[in-house]
């Protein structure tokens, strides 16, 4: 059996960090990155939404690629290197690199360490397949490091599952995705797999971001604790609401912290005031039509598309040749 290889090049540079995340709450509207949604907690929150009745993007999704596997496997490359993006527990890549004759697999993440253990179970169910656990903050583009020694003539997958695209503005996408047709490589076959929540009724959206048992809150919340730790700041939870709604305009969920009163923010050097209803935005969730999200793909350099939808036209995944 082999055994994953890890490669680590994210630095957390807290300086960075910091002037980043105070720059974002001195805006005239103030707003954070939705990457700090996910300290520990964070990240456990959010798996937690993953099974509440209101937000079905994820079960979709994985009924989408069971139901159509047979298929995705007749337009994927076989024999490819899969890199998965984000890759956390490798569940999703887990389940399609059998069926999909992946001949060698990279999981990569901010840290090795959220994805250190999956590989080891991994590795178990795919004793021949070479496993790579790569640390990487790919929120502003993904550059693939020579470290990983890829195979130039070998096709590459990339998968993006889970609608994190959607977390990206229009503009962002389309760099985002720039960055992913470079990391293809030129290999015939290659491409992005890519699942994509789409547009639908604004009232499912509202209640998606904001349901009843108060998890989203509690995730969006959250955030302030993560900030405090970040910056030193003295956020209180209790003086804030999680507030979604839906941006027609720029078709989007968008979800704010709202002060619940006038809220004095104090840190290391600094202050902000808060009055009365104020927001910080803390994530924006674009939703996309099929055709709208397959002529950012081609803008993007992919040359061929093809999506799989549910019936209701929930959700999306795109295979993307490059
Ligand atoms: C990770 N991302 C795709 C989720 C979404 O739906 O935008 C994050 C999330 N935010 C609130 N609920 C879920």
């Amino acid at each position: 059996m082999t055994t994953p290889q890890f490669i680590q090049l994210h630095q957390h540079d807290a300086a960075a960090v910091a002037q980043e995340l105070l720059q974002g709450l001195s805006a005239p509207q103030a707003y954070t990155s939705p990457k700090y949604l996910y300290d520990a907690l964070g990240s456990r929150l959010f798996e937690a939404i993953t099974e509440l009745p209101e937000y079905d993007l994820t079960r979709t999704e994985a009924q989408l690629m069971c139901l159509h596997s047979a298929d995705m496997a007749q337009h994927l490359p076989k024999g490819a290197c899969w890199v998965d993006l984000g890759a956390g527990n490798c569940e999703k890549a887990g389940r399609l690199l059998g069926p999909m004759q992946a001949a060698r697999y990279v999981a990569v993440d901010i840290s090795v360490d959220f994805v250190r253990q999956a590989l080891g179970h991994l590795q178990h169910q795919h004793p021949g397949l070479p496993m790579v656990g790569l640390g990487t903050d790919f929120s502003g583009g993904l550059d693939l490091p020579e470290a990983l020694a890829l195979d130039p003539a070998q096709p590459r997958v990339l998968f993006y599952p889970g609608s994190s695209i959607g977390n990206f503005t229009p503009v962002q996408a389309l760099g985002f995705l720039q960055s992913l047709h470079r990391a293809c490589g030129r290999a015939m076959g290659s491409g992005l797999l890519i699942g994509v929540d789409l547009l639908k009724d604004p009232v499912e959206l509202a209640a998606a971001y904001d349901d009843a048992l108060g998890v989203t809150a509690a995730f969006d919340l959250n955030l302030l604790l993560h900030i405090n730790r970040l910056v030193g700041s003295d956020f209180a939870v209790r003086d804030w609401r999680h507030l979604s709604r839906f941006n027609a305009a720029q078709s989007r969920v968008e979800m704010h912290l709202q002060a619940r009163h006038v809220v004095t923010v104090r840190w290391p050097g600094g202050l902000r005031q808060f009055a009365a209803d104020e927001t910080i935005h803390t994530e924006n969730a674009c939703k996309w039509t099929v055709p709208d999200f397959a002529a950012l793909l081609h803008a993007t350099g992919f040359a061929k598309t093809h999506a799989w939808t549910d019936p209701a036209q929930r959700f999306a995944v795109f295979w993307a040749q490059s």
